[in-house]
Protein backbone atom coordinates (compact mmCIF):
# COMPACT_ATOMS: atom_id res chain seq x y z
CA UNK A 1 0.00 0.00 0.00
CA UNK A 2 1.79 3.34 -1.02
CA UNK A 3 -0.42 5.52 1.59
CA UNK A 4 2.78 6.00 3.56
CA UNK A 5 5.03 8.49 2.09
CA UNK A 6 7.87 6.95 4.34
CA UNK A 7 9.08 3.71 5.47
CA UNK A 8 8.76 4.85 9.31
CA UNK A 9 5.32 5.05 9.28
CA UNK A 10 4.87 1.31 8.17
CA UNK A 11 7.41 0.44 11.20
CA UNK A 12 6.06 2.58 13.61
CA UNK A 13 2.21 1.26 13.06
CA UNK A 14 3.83 -2.48 12.41
CA UNK A 15 6.05 -2.16 15.89
CA UNK A 16 3.20 -0.75 17.62
CA UNK A 17 0.64 -3.05 16.91
CA UNK A 18 3.04 -6.19 17.53
CA UNK A 19 3.84 -4.99 20.91
CA UNK A 20 0.26 -3.97 22.34
CA UNK A 21 -0.33 -7.68 21.12
CA UNK A 22 2.63 -9.42 22.99
CA UNK A 23 1.97 -6.71 25.92
CA UNK A 24 -1.63 -7.90 26.26
CA UNK A 25 0.01 -11.70 26.67
CA UNK A 26 2.39 -10.45 28.84
CA UNK A 27 -0.04 -8.85 31.26
CA UNK A 28 -2.90 -11.55 30.80
CA UNK A 29 0.23 -14.02 32.15
CA UNK A 30 1.22 -12.05 34.87
CA UNK A 31 -1.98 -11.26 36.22
CA UNK A 32 -2.90 -15.04 36.36
CA UNK A 33 0.29 -16.05 37.02
CA UNK A 34 -0.26 -15.90 41.22
CA UNK A 35 -3.27 -17.93 40.97
CA UNK A 36 -1.73 -21.58 40.33
CA UNK A 37 -0.08 -22.32 43.16
CA UNK A 38 -2.72 -21.37 45.88
CA UNK A 39 -5.84 -23.41 46.89
CA UNK A 40 -7.03 -20.81 49.31
CA UNK A 41 -8.83 -17.95 48.51
CA UNK A 42 -7.35 -14.96 48.72
CA UNK A 43 -8.90 -11.37 49.63
CA UNK A 44 -8.26 -8.15 48.45
CA UNK A 45 -7.77 -7.05 52.05
CA UNK A 46 -11.09 -4.45 51.25
CA UNK A 47 -13.64 -4.86 53.98
CA UNK A 48 -17.13 -2.72 53.86
CA UNK A 49 -19.44 -2.14 56.45
CA UNK A 50 -17.87 -4.28 59.05
CA UNK A 51 -18.02 -8.16 57.30
CA UNK A 52 -18.00 -7.50 53.51
CA UNK A 53 -15.03 -8.70 52.36
CA UNK A 54 -13.85 -8.21 48.57
CA UNK A 55 -12.35 -11.79 47.56
CA UNK A 56 -9.93 -11.93 44.87
CA UNK A 57 -10.33 -15.20 42.79
CA UNK A 58 -8.58 -16.12 39.46
CA UNK A 59 -11.20 -15.46 35.62
CA UNK A 60 -12.56 -18.61 34.98
CA UNK A 61 -10.58 -20.76 32.77
CA UNK A 62 -12.82 -20.72 29.80
CA UNK A 63 -12.80 -17.06 30.27
CA UNK A 64 -9.00 -16.72 30.15
CA UNK A 65 -9.10 -19.02 27.44
CA UNK A 66 -11.13 -16.48 25.30
CA UNK A 67 -8.69 -13.64 25.81
CA UNK A 68 -6.18 -16.02 24.48
CA UNK A 69 -8.54 -16.90 21.41
CA UNK A 70 -8.86 -13.13 21.02
CA UNK A 71 -5.01 -12.30 21.01
CA UNK A 72 -4.43 -15.96 18.54
CA UNK A 73 -7.14 -14.27 16.54
CA UNK A 74 -5.56 -11.28 15.94
CA UNK A 75 -1.83 -12.64 15.26
CA UNK A 76 -3.78 -14.71 12.32
CA UNK A 77 -5.87 -11.59 10.95
CA UNK A 78 -2.84 -9.42 11.24
CA UNK A 79 -0.55 -12.22 9.31
CA UNK A 80 -3.12 -13.15 6.31
CA UNK A 81 -4.91 -9.68 5.80
CA UNK A 82 -3.12 -6.07 5.43
CA UNK A 83 -3.45 -4.43 8.84
CA UNK A 84 0.82 -4.18 9.93
CA UNK A 85 1.66 -1.45 7.72
CA UNK A 86 2.34 -2.17 4.23
CA UNK A 87 2.59 -5.46 4.58
CA UNK A 88 -0.04 -6.69 2.54
CA UNK A 89 -0.96 -10.07 4.34
CA UNK A 90 0.12 -13.66 2.68
CA UNK A 91 -3.30 -13.91 1.32
CA UNK A 92 -2.59 -10.30 -0.36
CA UNK A 93 -6.56 -9.85 -0.15
CA UNK A 94 -7.42 -6.28 -1.48
CA UNK A 95 -11.10 -4.54 -0.92
CA UNK A 96 -10.52 -3.05 -4.54
CA UNK A 97 -9.23 -6.65 -5.81
CA UNK A 98 -12.69 -8.31 -4.06
CA UNK A 99 -14.42 -5.64 -5.98
CA UNK A 100 -13.17 -6.31 -9.09
CA UNK A 101 -13.71 -10.07 -8.61
CA UNK A 102 -17.24 -9.64 -8.10
CA UNK A 103 -18.28 -7.27 -11.12
CA UNK A 104 -16.06 -9.49 -13.18
CA UNK A 105 -18.45 -12.31 -12.12
CA UNK A 106 -21.76 -10.41 -12.52
CA UNK A 107 -20.12 -9.52 -16.02
CA UNK A 108 -19.71 -13.12 -16.64
CA UNK A 109 -23.31 -14.04 -15.97
CA UNK A 110 -24.97 -10.89 -17.59
CA UNK A 111 -23.05 -10.73 -20.10
CA UNK A 112 -23.85 -12.63 -22.78
CA UNK A 113 -27.69 -11.33 -21.64
CA UNK A 114 -27.09 -7.63 -22.53
CA UNK A 115 -24.93 -8.98 -25.51
CA UNK A 116 -27.84 -10.36 -26.97
CA UNK A 117 -30.33 -7.48 -26.22
CA UNK A 118 -27.56 -5.25 -28.04
CA UNK A 119 -27.82 -7.29 -31.34
CA UNK A 120 -31.33 -6.64 -31.08
CA UNK A 121 -33.24 -3.36 -32.68
CA UNK A 122 -35.07 -1.17 -30.30
CA UNK A 123 -38.32 -1.39 -31.98
CA UNK A 124 -38.24 -5.04 -31.35
CA UNK A 125 -36.96 -4.49 -27.98
CA UNK A 126 -39.93 -2.50 -26.72
CA UNK A 127 -41.42 -6.29 -27.53
CA UNK A 128 -39.45 -7.79 -24.87
CA UNK A 129 -40.94 -7.49 -21.10
CA UNK A 130 -37.81 -8.43 -19.83
CA UNK A 131 -35.72 -6.23 -21.49
CA UNK A 132 -37.78 -3.30 -20.54
CA UNK A 133 -37.41 -4.68 -16.85
CA UNK A 134 -33.95 -4.23 -16.83
CA UNK A 135 -34.37 -0.78 -19.17
CA UNK A 136 -36.60 -0.11 -15.57
CA UNK A 137 -34.30 -0.69 -13.07
CA UNK A 138 -31.49 0.34 -15.12
CA UNK A 139 -33.46 3.86 -15.36
CA UNK A 140 -34.30 4.37 -11.39
CA UNK A 141 -30.61 3.57 -10.73
CA UNK A 142 -29.21 6.46 -12.57
CA UNK A 143 -31.74 8.45 -14.35
CA UNK A 144 -34.59 9.35 -11.66
CA UNK A 145 -32.64 11.58 -9.77
CA UNK A 146 -32.41 13.80 -12.39
CA UNK A 147 -35.55 12.91 -14.38
CA UNK A 148 -37.55 11.44 -11.32
CA UNK A 149 -38.86 8.21 -10.22
CA UNK A 150 -41.97 8.27 -13.08
CA UNK A 151 -39.75 9.91 -15.72
CA UNK A 152 -42.01 13.15 -15.66
CA UNK A 153 -39.17 15.31 -15.08
CA UNK A 154 -39.39 18.64 -13.19
CA UNK A 155 -37.73 22.36 -13.99
CA UNK A 156 -35.00 22.10 -15.62
CA UNK A 157 -35.17 18.87 -16.54
CA UNK A 158 -37.27 17.38 -19.28
CA UNK A 159 -40.30 15.03 -19.07
CA UNK A 160 -39.58 11.74 -21.23
CA UNK A 161 -42.99 10.67 -21.02
CA UNK A 162 -44.33 12.76 -23.26
CA UNK A 163 -43.87 13.41 -27.31
CA UNK A 164 -42.20 16.62 -26.76
CA UNK A 165 -38.55 16.55 -27.81
CA UNK A 166 -35.73 18.56 -27.35
CA UNK A 167 -33.26 16.48 -28.91
CA UNK A 168 -35.78 14.24 -31.01
CA UNK A 169 -37.58 11.08 -30.09
CA UNK A 170 -36.54 8.38 -32.26
CA UNK A 171 -34.63 5.22 -31.08
CA UNK A 172 -31.79 6.47 -32.82
CA UNK A 173 -31.73 10.53 -31.49
CA UNK A 174 -32.31 9.14 -28.02
CA UNK A 175 -29.67 6.89 -28.17
CA UNK A 176 -27.65 9.55 -28.95
CA UNK A 177 -28.45 12.08 -25.90
CA UNK A 178 -27.58 9.03 -23.66
CA UNK A 179 -24.37 8.11 -25.23
CA UNK A 180 -22.91 11.32 -25.58
CA UNK A 181 -24.81 13.70 -23.32
CA UNK A 182 -26.12 17.23 -24.87
CA UNK A 183 -25.12 20.71 -23.88
CA UNK A 184 -28.00 22.93 -24.84
CA UNK A 185 -27.18 26.66 -25.28
CA UNK A 186 -29.26 29.30 -25.31
CA UNK A 187 -27.70 32.41 -24.94
CA UNK A 188 -28.68 35.59 -22.71
CA UNK A 189 -30.51 38.09 -24.82
CA UNK A 190 -31.81 41.33 -22.23
CA UNK A 191 -28.66 42.93 -24.05
CA UNK A 192 -29.66 41.82 -27.82
CA UNK A 193 -33.56 43.00 -27.43
CA UNK A 194 -32.56 46.20 -26.36
CA UNK A 195 -33.42 46.22 -22.10
CA UNK A 196 -36.28 45.55 -19.98
CA UNK A 197 -38.99 46.56 -22.88
CA UNK A 198 -37.97 44.64 -25.11
CA UNK A 199 -37.89 41.03 -22.88
CA UNK A 200 -41.15 42.19 -22.26
CA UNK A 201 -42.20 42.63 -26.27
CA UNK A 202 -40.58 39.32 -27.01
CA UNK A 203 -42.26 37.91 -23.51
CA UNK A 204 -45.11 38.66 -25.31
CA UNK A 205 -44.52 37.39 -28.99
CA UNK A 206 -43.90 33.98 -27.58
CA UNK A 207 -46.95 33.90 -25.70
CA UNK A 208 -48.82 34.18 -28.81
CA UNK A 209 -46.92 32.03 -30.41
CA UNK A 210 -47.76 29.38 -27.50
CA UNK A 211 -51.50 30.44 -28.17
CA UNK A 212 -51.94 32.25 -25.56
CA UNK A 213 -53.45 35.85 -24.70
CA UNK A 214 -51.34 38.60 -25.35
CA UNK A 215 -50.87 42.38 -25.63
CA UNK A 216 -50.87 42.44 -29.46
CA UNK A 217 -48.63 45.79 -29.56
CA UNK A 218 -46.40 44.39 -28.06
CA UNK A 219 -46.28 40.99 -29.47
CA UNK A 220 -46.05 42.61 -33.02
CA UNK A 221 -42.68 44.20 -31.81
CA UNK A 222 -41.20 41.13 -30.46
CA UNK A 223 -42.28 39.36 -33.34
CA UNK A 224 -39.91 41.59 -35.62
CA UNK A 225 -36.96 40.84 -33.38
CA UNK A 226 -38.01 36.95 -33.09
CA UNK A 227 -37.29 37.01 -36.93
CA UNK A 228 -33.88 38.48 -36.68
CA UNK A 229 -32.37 36.92 -33.52
CA UNK A 230 -34.36 33.61 -32.84
CA UNK A 231 -34.77 31.93 -36.25
CA UNK A 232 -31.50 30.65 -37.11
CA UNK A 233 -32.31 27.99 -33.77
CA UNK A 234 -35.66 27.97 -32.73
CA UNK A 235 -36.89 28.17 -36.73
CA UNK A 236 -39.22 30.62 -38.37
CA UNK A 237 -42.39 29.27 -37.19
CA UNK A 238 -40.62 28.65 -33.78
CA UNK A 239 -41.46 24.82 -33.93
CA UNK A 240 -37.20 24.35 -32.87
CA UNK A 241 -34.65 22.95 -33.96
CA UNK A 242 -33.58 18.61 -32.51
CA UNK A 243 -29.91 19.11 -33.96
CA UNK A 244 -29.39 22.27 -32.14
CA UNK A 245 -31.78 21.19 -29.00
CA UNK A 246 -33.79 24.18 -29.33
CA UNK A 247 -37.13 23.61 -28.44
CA UNK A 248 -40.38 24.64 -29.96
CA UNK A 249 -42.29 27.05 -28.17
CA UNK A 250 -45.50 27.02 -29.75
CA UNK A 251 -46.59 23.74 -27.97
CA UNK A 252 -46.81 25.47 -24.17
CA UNK A 253 -44.38 22.71 -22.97
CA UNK A 254 -41.76 24.51 -20.86
CA UNK A 255 -38.95 23.51 -19.51
CA UNK A 256 -38.32 26.52 -17.48
CA UNK A 257 -41.74 26.93 -16.57
CA UNK A 258 -44.20 28.91 -19.19
CA UNK A 259 -45.47 32.01 -16.62
CA UNK A 260 -44.46 35.47 -17.88
CA UNK A 261 -41.70 36.00 -15.18
CA UNK A 262 -40.43 32.15 -16.14
CA UNK A 263 -39.90 33.36 -20.03
CA UNK A 264 -38.40 36.65 -19.26
CA UNK A 265 -36.06 34.92 -16.68
CA UNK A 266 -34.98 32.15 -20.12
CA UNK A 267 -34.19 35.32 -22.35
CA UNK A 268 -32.88 37.10 -19.74
CA UNK A 269 -30.60 34.67 -18.63
CA UNK A 270 -29.90 32.35 -20.96
CA UNK A 271 -29.94 28.26 -20.81
CA UNK A 272 -27.63 26.11 -20.53
CA UNK A 273 -29.68 22.76 -19.95
CA UNK A 274 -26.93 19.69 -19.90
CA UNK A 275 -27.67 16.08 -19.92
CA UNK A 276 -24.55 14.03 -18.79
CA UNK A 277 -22.74 11.57 -21.24
CA UNK A 278 -23.62 7.61 -20.14
CA UNK A 279 -22.18 6.13 -22.72
CA UNK A 280 -18.59 5.58 -21.37
CA UNK A 281 -19.83 5.15 -17.63
CA UNK A 282 -22.40 2.73 -18.74
CA UNK A 283 -21.23 1.40 -21.89
CA UNK A 284 -23.31 0.53 -24.88
CA UNK A 285 -25.37 -2.53 -24.23
CA UNK A 286 -26.75 -0.86 -20.88
CA UNK A 287 -27.35 2.22 -23.05
CA UNK A 288 -29.73 0.49 -25.74
CA UNK A 289 -31.80 -1.36 -22.67
CA UNK A 290 -32.01 2.40 -21.53
CA UNK A 291 -33.26 3.94 -25.08
CA UNK A 292 -36.20 0.99 -25.47
CA UNK A 293 -37.36 1.81 -22.34
CA UNK A 294 -37.29 5.54 -22.70
CA UNK A 295 -38.77 5.49 -26.44
CA UNK A 296 -41.59 2.87 -24.93
CA UNK A 297 -42.54 4.85 -22.03
CA UNK A 298 -43.18 8.09 -24.74
CA UNK A 299 -45.18 6.11 -27.10
CA UNK A 300 -49.13 6.48 -27.32
CA UNK A 301 -47.87 10.32 -25.65
CA UNK A 302 -49.33 13.14 -27.27
C1 LIG B 1 -27.56 15.17 -13.65
C2 LIG B 1 -28.93 15.14 -14.08
C3 LIG B 1 -29.31 14.16 -15.16
C4 LIG B 1 -29.17 12.79 -15.15
C5 LIG B 1 -28.53 11.91 -14.09
C6 LIG B 1 -29.78 12.32 -16.35
N1 LIG B 1 -30.25 13.37 -17.08
FE1 LIG B 1 -31.21 13.25 -18.87
N2 LIG B 1 -31.21 15.26 -18.99
C7 LIG B 1 -30.82 16.13 -18.00
C8 LIG B 1 -31.04 17.50 -18.43
C9 LIG B 1 -30.75 18.75 -17.62
C10 LIG B 1 -31.55 17.41 -19.74
C11 LIG B 1 -31.97 18.58 -20.62
C12 LIG B 1 -30.81 19.07 -21.41
C13 LIG B 1 -31.26 20.24 -22.22
O1 LIG B 1 -31.55 21.28 -21.61
O2 LIG B 1 -31.38 20.10 -23.43
C14 LIG B 1 -31.67 16.00 -20.04
C15 LIG B 1 -32.14 15.51 -21.25
C16 LIG B 1 -32.42 14.18 -21.50
C17 LIG B 1 -33.01 13.67 -22.71
C18 LIG B 1 -33.40 14.48 -23.92
C19 LIG B 1 -34.82 14.91 -23.83
C20 LIG B 1 -35.29 15.62 -25.06
O3 LIG B 1 -36.32 16.30 -24.96
O4 LIG B 1 -34.67 15.47 -26.12
C21 LIG B 1 -33.15 12.31 -22.55
C22 LIG B 1 -33.73 11.33 -23.53
C23 LIG B 1 -32.62 11.98 -21.23
N3 LIG B 1 -32.19 13.14 -20.63
C24 LIG B 1 -32.59 10.71 -20.71
C25 LIG B 1 -31.86 10.38 -19.56
C26 LIG B 1 -31.61 9.04 -19.15
C27 LIG B 1 -32.15 7.78 -19.79
C28 LIG B 1 -30.82 9.11 -18.04
C29 LIG B 1 -30.20 7.97 -17.24
C30 LIG B 1 -29.25 7.17 -17.97
C31 LIG B 1 -30.61 10.52 -17.76
N4 LIG B 1 -31.25 11.26 -18.71
C32 LIG B 1 -29.87 10.99 -16.70
C33 LIG B 1 -30.30 15.79 -16.78
C34 LIG B 1 -29.98 14.51 -16.38
C1 LIG C 1 -28.00 29.49 -30.61
C2 LIG C 1 -29.31 28.95 -30.75
C3 LIG C 1 -30.43 29.72 -30.09
C4 LIG C 1 -30.85 30.99 -30.34
C5 LIG C 1 -30.26 31.98 -31.32
C6 LIG C 1 -31.99 31.19 -29.48
N1 LIG C 1 -32.25 30.11 -28.73
FE1 LIG C 1 -33.72 29.91 -27.38
N2 LIG C 1 -32.99 28.12 -26.87
C7 LIG C 1 -31.97 27.46 -27.51
C8 LIG C 1 -31.71 26.22 -26.85
C9 LIG C 1 -30.66 25.20 -27.23
C10 LIG C 1 -32.64 26.15 -25.78
C11 LIG C 1 -32.78 25.04 -24.75
C12 LIG C 1 -32.00 25.43 -23.52
C13 LIG C 1 -31.93 24.35 -22.51
O1 LIG C 1 -32.52 23.29 -22.71
O2 LIG C 1 -31.28 24.57 -21.47
C14 LIG C 1 -33.42 27.35 -25.83
C15 LIG C 1 -34.43 27.65 -24.93
C16 LIG C 1 -35.27 28.73 -25.04
C17 LIG C 1 -36.36 29.03 -24.16
C18 LIG C 1 -36.78 28.20 -22.95
C19 LIG C 1 -37.83 27.20 -23.38
C20 LIG C 1 -38.39 26.37 -22.26
O3 LIG C 1 -38.91 25.30 -22.60
O4 LIG C 1 -38.34 26.76 -21.08
C21 LIG C 1 -36.96 30.15 -24.62
C22 LIG C 1 -38.16 30.86 -24.04
C23 LIG C 1 -36.21 30.57 -25.79
N3 LIG C 1 -35.21 29.70 -26.01
C24 LIG C 1 -36.50 31.68 -26.53
C25 LIG C 1 -35.62 32.22 -27.46
C26 LIG C 1 -35.80 33.49 -28.09
C27 LIG C 1 -36.97 34.41 -27.87
C28 LIG C 1 -34.72 33.69 -28.87
C29 LIG C 1 -34.39 34.92 -29.71
C30 LIG C 1 -34.27 36.13 -28.96
C31 LIG C 1 -33.89 32.53 -28.78
N4 LIG C 1 -34.46 31.65 -27.91
C32 LIG C 1 -32.72 32.37 -29.47
C33 LIG C 1 -31.25 27.90 -28.57
C34 LIG C 1 -31.31 29.18 -29.08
Amino acid sequence: MADFNSDFWHWYIAIATVLSILACVWLIRWMTAGFQKKDEVETTGHVWDGDLTELNNPLPRWWLGLFYVTLAFGGFYLLLYPGLGHFSGFLNWTSKGQYEAEVARVEAEVGPLFERYQQTAILDLINDEQALKIGERLYLNYCATCHGSDARGARGFPNLRDADWQWGGDPDSIKATLLYGRNAVMPAWEAALGGEAGINEMTQYLLRLSNRATIDELADKGEAKYQMFCVACHGINGKGNTALGAPNLTDDVWLYGGSISKISESLIKGRNGQMPAFGEFLGEAKVHLLTAYIYDISQGAE
